[in-house]
């Protein structure tokens, strides 16, 4: 079907989903958001636990990292430091929110000028700064230029959107494959700095960021104007629709509001940004060295990577899922095998010593954990929300799923330290349970999706055990465009 499928519903986007050398420009430019974001997800991890950094502006951590009478599970517990990573986050939710507000006051044009500016001069403060409030304020500008370049809010649906239905999982992929490249990107970068003597190390990794905007910058705005273009129409086209808000609570959209709050909150609550902030932090807690910790966190970054491509090559023939629930059991099983070994060698207590071999044993459970997130949760939940929803409610589902996901990164970016400090290895139990949960939620309710066209969803809610309660008889078979004039 790829290259000839034509949607045939009246007033709905009209692509003919033909792979032109334009799409793949266009797919290749939004892709470069998600490496600017991996960029910044992966690299406050390995700068938070290098020396010079910890000893210039949080020297109480770096005493109790050097402490010889310390607990091991409370070395880094610092409110301060997690903030350090975690206020980019709670800065571009809140921008998200006005993104759209902005392009329409300042045009597209300049929203993204200020957007990259934001994001420029937010590098420049956290690579030149003198103090924790710089490191802050260049890590929340930082986060109002990820929040209102609007890579999260349009480049999933624009990829979905585009994409030929019994290839659209593959195309939506490419956003979570540009994700952990960027943050192996980060750890490379981190690892290599890391060697440079005194503070020009962490300098370098804060301060490349902006090497990469100006890149995005200078290409968005120059070469490919046109395809940037349509990228952000993709999403201003559904922002054309009116009360996407109102229209998302009524109860036939049910099970889009429920699922596009639940993925998110589940896809945070899988752990994985405990390793992805904090490896090198957990690394360095069993025991590891500085250069080994990095080592590892990018070791677990590239096995991330090479495992995304499983779901690219399997999700729109296995299923959405077959992989959610593969890849929950395999996070669960790994997580409470991880949990187990860590109580087994540090106790309540948090002392003792871990062998090399046991030592190696936790990071390939570590590994394991990865590549079932990898090809599970990661990548699909970008592209469960953006496949699900019809075009009159989706810029509020997008928004919805961009929201949840940066508060719950946030918070789990915030937490994770102190929460380590006191629930100790059973931390790990606590998210196991979690994956628990999500699994046996994709289980029940959550329909396959795959091949069917986006306008086409209502029947597949329908047919469901659950949700079918939900959608009246006569919307299946109704064009979404009929169904808006209805509602309207
Ligand atoms: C998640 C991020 C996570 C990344 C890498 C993304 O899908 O939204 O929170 O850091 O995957 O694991």
């Amino acid at each position: 079907m790829a290259g000839g499928f034509v949607s045939q519903t009246p007033g709905v986007r009209n692509y003919n989903y033909k792979l032109t050398p334009k799409v793949f420009v266009t797919c290749f430019i939004g892709a470069f958001g998600g490496l600017i974001f991996g960029y910044d997800l992966g690299i406050s991890g390995g700068v938070t636990q290098m020396e010079p950094f910890l000893e210039e502006f949080f020297p109480d951590v770096h005493r109790k990292m050097k402490s010889a009478h310390q607990n091991e599970y409370c070395r880094f517990d610092s409110q301060l430091l997690t903030l350090f990573t975690s206020s980019l986050y709670l800065a571009a939710l809140v921008s998200s929110l006005f993104a759209s507000t902005i392009t329409r006051v300042f045009g597209r044009k300049w929203s993204m000028f200020l957007g990259g500016f934001t994001f420029f001069v937010g590098s420049a403060f956290n690579g030149f700064a003198q103090n924790i409030a710089m490191l802050l304020i260049g890590r929340i500008l930082l986060g109002f230029g990820v929040g209102v370049g609007f890579a999260n809010q349009s480049v999933p649906v624009y990829l979905s959107e585009m994409a030929p239905p019994n290839l659209r999982g593959a195309f939506n992929n490419g956003f979570q494959v540009a994700i952990i490249f960027g943050i192996v990107v980060a750890t490379i970068i981190n690892y290599f700095t890391a060697q440079l003597k005194g503070n020009i190390g962490w300098r370098i990794s804060l301060g490349l960021a902006c090497a990469k905007q100006m890149l995005q910058s200078i290409r968005g705005t120059n070469e490919v104007d046109e395809e940037f273009q349509d990228l952000i129409d993709a999403s201003e086209e559904s922002k054309q629709v009116k009360h996407p808000w109102k229209n998302i609570l009524l109860p036939r959209y049910r099970p889009q509001l429920i699922i596009t709050c639940f993925i998110p909150f589940f896809q945070q609550l899988t752990g994985i940004n405990v390793i992805t902030f904090y490896a090198p932090v957990l690394f360095q807690t069993l025991g590891f060295g500085s250069k080994a910790s990095l080592l590892s966190a990018m070791v677990t970054g590239i096995i991330e990577l090479l495992c995304t491509f499983v779901s690219v090559f399997t999700v729109d023939r296995f299923g959405r899922r077959v992989l959610f629930l593969q890849g929950g059991i395999q996070m669960l099983i790994s997580q409470i095998a991880i949990g187990v070994m860590i109580g087994v060698k540090f106790g309540t207590v948090g002392t003792g010593n871990i062998g090399k071999t046991d030592a190696n044993l936790i990071v390939a459970l570590i590994c394991i954990y990865v590549a079932g997130f990898a090809w599970s949760w990661g990548p699909l939940g970008w592209l469960v929300p953006s496949e699900i929803s019809p075009l009159e409610i989706r810029s509020a589902a997008q928004g919805i799923n961009v929201a949840v996901n940066m508060f719950f990164t946030f918070l789990v970016a915030q937490l994770f330290l102190t929460m380590l400090c006191h629930m100790k290895f059973r931390l790990f139990f606590f998210f196991a349970v979690f994956v628990f949960i999500m699994t046996i939620f994709i289980y029940l309710m959550l329909p396959e999706t795959k091949n069917v066209p986006i306008e086409e969803m209502n029947r597949v809610w329908k047919a469901h055990w659950f949700w079918g309660r939900f959608i009246p008889d006569e919307a299946v078979g109704v064009s979404a465009a009929e169904m808006q004039q209805k509602s309207v």
